[in-house]
């Protein structure tokens, strides 16, 4: 890829305040003081959507772009920017479900205040879910616990995967936009989305709206993002038009051939003592790593997000499985030599069956459940889709892109109902192992 700007902001004074945290930039790049004593100063990457963010004075900005255009990390960094440097702000930031919130951008941003080094735990509510730094705060909260919002006001507010929300939501959250703020200063909502619904209100309606900015973004406006993630991205192309169109371009599109529609979101799994159960597992390594424990419980499934995570070897799956209950893993059948490594190293690991459109097949004839905490695994099961051929005609294979879950479940069911017959039949009568490794142990 060619050379990038990392940052291409208007330069502004160079002042360290006296109670630290100076965020600002020297010689066009953005450097941080996390605390006076702090005399050489870090120097962190943005995007020039984070800039194009930051600039923006129109009362709504939204972030439209495909995956990886670092509409999420921006906006982090502009909160952090503003909780640290702004005084008396109150910033929402807020997701459809506390659950998606909490396992995506409240862990990520966390995870930011302590790698700039602004992190306190003593400034972190953990019970409320309020970081505060000296006048200023960041709620995070869902729109499900709206008992919580009754009082609260906000300066900024952050509606993230925005598409989740109606527009009913989002005219009830601008009206919680209105705490005080000083003379020439203004309060603003910030969405961030994918256009996977080009009927969806937001581009039908919020977007023709008066005082209403779009930023768009693509991959290529993020000079952080891996070759292999590129190269995952661009190669949409060959598989779908319209994730191609979503993902790549970041363009309205329409994802409206559903593999999974018989599944049901739960607010906690029941007692699983009576269940039968295993693990599936899809291996990734820029993608991330998938474990998906399924429990089989009278006649219906239950899927239960176990690890979801990028950039991990094999090793650390095996470290991961050291914290799980032990039993039958049914593992990508194409990566013969990691699951031999998980058998050798005492883990009744399993080749998974191959046939995807089978396995697809049987997943679809089963009741799925699901419980509200498998974030990840919801998404996925959501934008789960048939590939459509260049005639329009819809083929028989999935869309390979953010389905790591999605096979690592079809792995245990086929597995489970290989060995324990049909879902729908009664659980039970343990029929003999059909796919044990071709290998023993060493
Ligand atoms: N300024 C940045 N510095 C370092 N990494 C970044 C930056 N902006 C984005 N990234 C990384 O690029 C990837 C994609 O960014 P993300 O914000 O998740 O994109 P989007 O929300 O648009 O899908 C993430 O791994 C993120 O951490
Ligand atoms: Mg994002």
């Amino acid at each position: 890829m060619e050379e990038k700007i990392v940052a291409y902001a208007t330069p502004r004074p160079r002042e360290i305040p006296p109670d630290g945290y100076y965020w600002g930039i020297d010689d066009y790049k953005w450097v941080l003081y996390p605390n006076p004593e702090v005399t050489t100063p870090r120097e962190i990457g943005v995007t020039p959507i984070y800039d194009k963010n930051r600039e923006s004075g129109a009362k709504t900005i939204v972030n439209v772009g495909g995956a990886g255009s670092s509409k999420s990390h921006s906006l982090e960094q502009l909160f952090i920017e503003r909780l640290t440097q702004e005084k008396n702000k109150r910033i929402g930031i807020t997701r459809k479900t506390f659950n998606s919130l909490r396992m995506t951008t409240m862990l990520d941003m966390v995870a930011l205040l302590k790698d700039y080094g602004i992190y306190d735990p003593n400034h972190h509510n953990k019970s409320e879910h309020i970081y505060t730094h000296n006048s200023s705060s960041i709620q995070f909260f869902g729109l499900d616990e709206a008992e919580k919002l009754k009082s609260a006001n906000f300066n900024y507010i952050w509606m993230e995967e925005a598409n989740e929300f109606t527009y009913k939501d989002y005219t009830i959250l601008k009206l919680r936009c209105r705490h005080p703020t000083i003379e020439g200063e203004r309060n603003q909502m910030f969405l961030s989305l994918n256009p996977s619904d080009a009927n969806g209100w937001i581009p039908k309606r919020l977007l023709s709206e008066s005082d209403v900015e779009m930023i768009h973004s693509t991959f290529e406006d993020n000079p952080f993002l891996s070759q292999d993630y590129i190269q995952t991205i661009k190669d949409l192309i060959h598989q779908d038009a319209n994730f191609y169109k979503i993902y790549a371009l970041g363009e309205w599109g329409l994802l409206q051939r559903r593999i999974y529609i018989n599944y049901k979101v739960i607010p906690e799994l029941p007692d699983m003592s009576e269940a039968k159960w295993c693990y599936g597992l899809d291996f990734g390594l820029v993608n991330p790593s998938a474990i998906v424990k399924v429990y089989l419980l009278s006649g219906q499934f239950y899927l239960e997000e176990r690890l979801y995570k990028s950039g991990i070897t094999n090793k650390d799956i095996i470290e991961h499985l050291t914290h799980e209950e032990k039993g039958d893993i049914y593992a990508d059948p194409s990566a013969k030599q990691m699951i031999e490594e998980i058998f050798r190293a005492g883990y009744n690991a399993y080749e998974a069956h191959k046939d995807v459109k089978d396995g697809i097949d049987l997943c679809q004839r089963q009741t799925l459940l699901v419980p509200a905490s498998s974030v990840h695994l919801i998404e996925e099961i959501q934008s789960y889709q048939w590939k459509e051929a260049k005639d329009g005609n819809i083929m028989s294979e999935p869309v390979k892109f953010n389905d790591h879950l999605m096979d690592a479940m079809r792995y245990a069911v086929y597995g489970m109902t290989e060995r324990y017959g049909f879902a729908t039949a009664k659980p039970g009568g343990d029929k003999p192992q059909s796919m044990r490794p071709s290998f023993s142990f060493g």
